[in-house]
């Protein structure tokens, strides 16, 4: 039963996969982590959706990240979901009705996040988190990214929107660039120094230098790469992996990040089996 003016969100075979990985995965950390009796294991969706979408192809309804992470056994000790969209949020508060472990926050997870659950997830509290960063474009600020690398306590799966990045940040003359994209684009990679991944300057007859675009998707992966390890601290960054639609274009990357080496290791045996599935 959908809450009132609710239209669920319709979704492709890349959005399942993306359901089925993180799925798996988070059975998996919290089988592990159950196992540490102190320790006390968290869930953190900070784009949730409704918590039900509606298949494209065939308008079957099926479970989003929140009930898929709700249904995990051993169940996680607690499930913080956060969407900006108020009849979503209410959706998902119809659908975990009764659940005392489960927090729901309508607001912008940029700053939800960073206020009201990252900081609750302390290590000498003996709390480790598991958190999906599913933006659909460039709404999530680099600094939600950095602050749950700075716990030391949270590893992410992070959707990088590489689809709205090309649409509107990463243009062949990035002249013609919107200034609110530019900033978009900056205001998710952290700083300005994706322009020196993508463009670089080539002289004119007339002596002047135009930026011309030198770096494609695979430049720009490797290097927001870095930057999870290098800038915001991850121990551990396996290769992300595309998803793409059904034609084939890659609408985002799938990324992982961590401080754990085992973690990083079922990551990457997930993705890269994932990976394989390819487009039907
Ligand atoms: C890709 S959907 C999430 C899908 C969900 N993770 C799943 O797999 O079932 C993105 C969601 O982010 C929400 N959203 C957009 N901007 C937001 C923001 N700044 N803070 C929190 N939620 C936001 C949208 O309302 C939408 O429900």
């Amino acid at each position: 039963m959908a809450s009132s003016g609710l239209k669920f969100d319709q979704i492709g075979y890349w959005s399942q996969l993306k359901l089925d990985i993180v799925k798996d995965y988070a059975t998996a950390y919290s089988i592990i982590l159950a196992k540490q009796p102190r320790i006390r294991h968290v869930y953190i969706d900070a784009f949730a959706g409704a918590g039900v979408h509606q298949l494209k192809s065939t308008g079957e309804l099926i479970p989003g990240s929140p009930l898929n992470a709700l249904a995990v056994v051993p169940p996680f000790k607690e499930l913080h979901l956060v969407d900006l969209d108020g009849t979503k949020v209410e959706n998902l508060r119809q659908l975990t009705a009764g659940r005392n472990d489960v927090h729901i926050y309508q607001g912008d997870s940029n700053e939800v996040l960073l206020r009201d659950v990252f900081p609750s997830v302390r290590y000498e509290h003996y709390k480790r988190g598991l958190c999906l960063l599913d933006p659909y474009g460039l709404t999530l600020n680099w600094e939600v990214i950095a602050a749950a690398a700075a716990t030391k306590t949270i590893e992410i799966f992070l959707n990088f929107p590489i689809m709205d990045m090309n649409r509107n940040a990463l243009w062949s003359n990035p002249a013609g660039v919107a200034a609110d994209d530019r900033r978009r684009m900056t205001a998710f990679w952290g700083d300005e120094s994706w322009q020196k991944v993508v463009y670089r300057e080539q002289g004119t007859l007339f002596g002047a230098d135009d930026l011309v675009k030198a770096g494609g998707n695979a430049d720009v992966v490797k290097a927001f790469r870095e930057r999870l390890r290098t800038v915001a601290g991850f121990a551990e960054v396996p290769e992300p992996i595309p998803m793409r639609n059904s034609k084939n274009a890659t609408v985002y990357y799938l990324f992982f990040a961590s401080h754990n080496k085992n973690a990083a290791k079922i990551a990457r045996y997930l993705l890269r089996k994932y990976a394989t599935y390819g487009v039907p």
